[in-house]
C-alpha cells in the first residue's frame, strides 16, 4: 500500500513524503524586493511539517513581466544571500527545494513582447542563456534544482504548442522542433551542473483547436526526458484528480498513460484536499507524487496534523481568493499561526 507519507526518491532527490508544495507566489517581500520575516516563517512551517519537496514561488526573467509585481525577482540585490537562508531552512529539515522560473512575455532586445513566432535565432539564444543563468543563480543560492514552467499559458507553453508556434525553422513544426528550445537548455544545464535537478511543468492538454492534445503532450514529455529532464509536473486550470471508487477521471487515465510512457517521475496536483482520497489515488493509479498549493496558503503546517492523526482534510475552501488577490494569504484564515 502506498501512503502520502512514504519516504521515496524523485530522481536523485530523497523525499520524506510524496507531497510536493508546488509553486505559490509570496507577495510578502519588503521594499526593494527583500524578503519579509513572514516568508522565512512560512518556509520553516512548510518544511518542518512533513513536506517531501518544495517548489519555490515563480521567479520571472523581467521586471515588466505579467506576474512580476506578485512574485520574486531573481535579479534583486539580496537574492543569493536571502534565498540561501530559505534553502538552508528547507535543508535543515532534509527537504529539497527547486527554484521555479516562469515568464509570460519575452523581451528579445528589439521587442519587449516577442511572441514565439517573432523570436529571431539570436533571441532564442538570448532566452536560452538567460534560463541557464537563472539555473546557475538558483544553485548559488542553494536550490537543489530548477523547475522551468512550460505550463498554463506561459511563454514556453505557447512556444511548444502547435496552435501558437508556426515557425518555419528548426524551432517549429515537429514536436522535436517545438521542444528544441527547451531541450537545448536542459542539455546544457545537465552537462554543466551535474546533480542539479531539472523539472518541467507542462499542461496535459488545452481546449484550443489545433492546440495541445493529450497525445502531443506525452510526445512533448518524452522529448524533455530524452534531453535529460529529471521530472515532469502537470498543471491545468481547473482539475480534480479525486478517485471516486468507480471510474477514473480523465486526468488519471491520462496520468497513468504518461507515467507508463516515461522513466522519469511525474507529479500530479490540483484540488487535492484530504488524505484519504489522496491515498486512494495513490493506490488506484500509477501516481507516486502529488502536489498542493492552496492548502499550504490556508495553513502552512497542516501536514503535521495529518501525519500525527493518520488522516486529515485541509481547511482550504478553494475559494481562490488567494489567487485573485495575488497574495499568498488566505481570505478566510489570514496568516494562520496555529
Ligand atoms: C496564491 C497562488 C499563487 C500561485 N503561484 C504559482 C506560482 O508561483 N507558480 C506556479 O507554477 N503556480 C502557481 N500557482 C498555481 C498552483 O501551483 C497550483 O497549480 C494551483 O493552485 C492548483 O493546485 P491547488 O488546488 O492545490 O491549489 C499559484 C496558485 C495560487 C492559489
Amino acid at each position: 500500500m502506498k501512503d502520502i507519507f512514504d519516504e521515496c526518491q524523485l530522481g536523485d532527490l530523497k523525499l520524506n513524503s510524496r507531497i510536493v508544495r508546488t509553486g505559490t507566489w509570496e507577495t510578502e517581500t519588503e521594499e526593494g524586493g527583500f524578503l519579509s520575516p513572514a516568508v522565512y516563517d512560512k518556509y520553516e512551517r512548510i518544511a518542518g511539517s512533513g513536506t517531501g519537496l518544495i517548489i519555490s514561488e515563480m521567479f520571472v526573467l523581467d521586471r515588466k513581466d505579467r506576474f512580476a509585481p506578485y512574485s520574486a525577482n531573481l535579479n534583486y540585490l539580496g537574492f543569493v544571500k536571502e534565498y540561501k537562508m530559505v534553502t538552508d531552512i528547507c535543508h535543515n529539515h532534509d527537504v529539497p527545494i527547486l527554484g521555479q522560473l516562469a515568464f509570460f512575455y519575452y523581451d528579445d532586445g528589439d521587442n519587449q513582447k516577442a511572441e514565439p513566432n517573432d523570436l529571431t535565432s539570436e533571441g532564442i539564444r538570448k532566452l536560452q542563456a538567460e534560463v541557464i543563468m537563472a539555473a546557475k543563480k538558483f544553485s548559488f543560492a542553494g536550490f537543489d534544482g530548477i523547475q522551468i514552467d512550460m505550463g498554463n499559458n506561459f511563454y514556453l507553453a505557447r512556444f511548444i504548442n502547435p496552435y501558437f508556434n508556426q515557425r518555419q525553422d528548426n524551432y517549429g513544426g515537429s514536436t522535436e522542433n517545438r521542444v528544441r528550445i527547451a531541450s537545448e537548455i536542459i542539455k546544457v544545464i545537465k552537462k554543466t551542473m551535474p546533480g542539479f535537478h531539472v523539472s518541467i511543468r507542462i499542461n496535459p492538454w488545452d481546449v484550443r483547436k489545433d492546440g495541445m492534445t493529450a497525445e502531443e503532450s506525452i510526445r512533448v514529455a518524452k522529448e524533455l526526458e530524452k534531453a535529460g529532464a529529471d521530472s515532469i509536473q502537470l498543471t491545468a486550470r481547473t482539475i480534480s484528480y479525486l478517485y471516486d471508487g468507480k471510474e477514473k477521471n480523465p486526468f488519471l487515465v491520462y496520468a497513468d498513460e504518461l507515467i507508463g510512457s516515461l522513466d522519469i517521475p511525474v507529479i500530479l496536483g490540483g484540488s487535492l484536499r484530504d488524505m484519504k482520497s489522496m491515498n486512494d489515488v495513490l493506490n488506484h493509479s500509477e501516481v507516486e507524487f502529488m502536489s498542493m498549493s492552496k492548502p499550504f496558503v490556508a495553513q502552512a503546517d497542516f501536514l503535521a496534523d495529518w501525519k500525527a492523526n493518520g488522516e486529515g482534510e485541509s481547511i482550504c475552501q478553494s475559494c481562490n481568493n488567494c489567487y485573485s488577490k495575488k497574495t499568498s494569504t488566505c481570505f478566510k484564515y489570514g496568516v494562520n499561526t496555529d
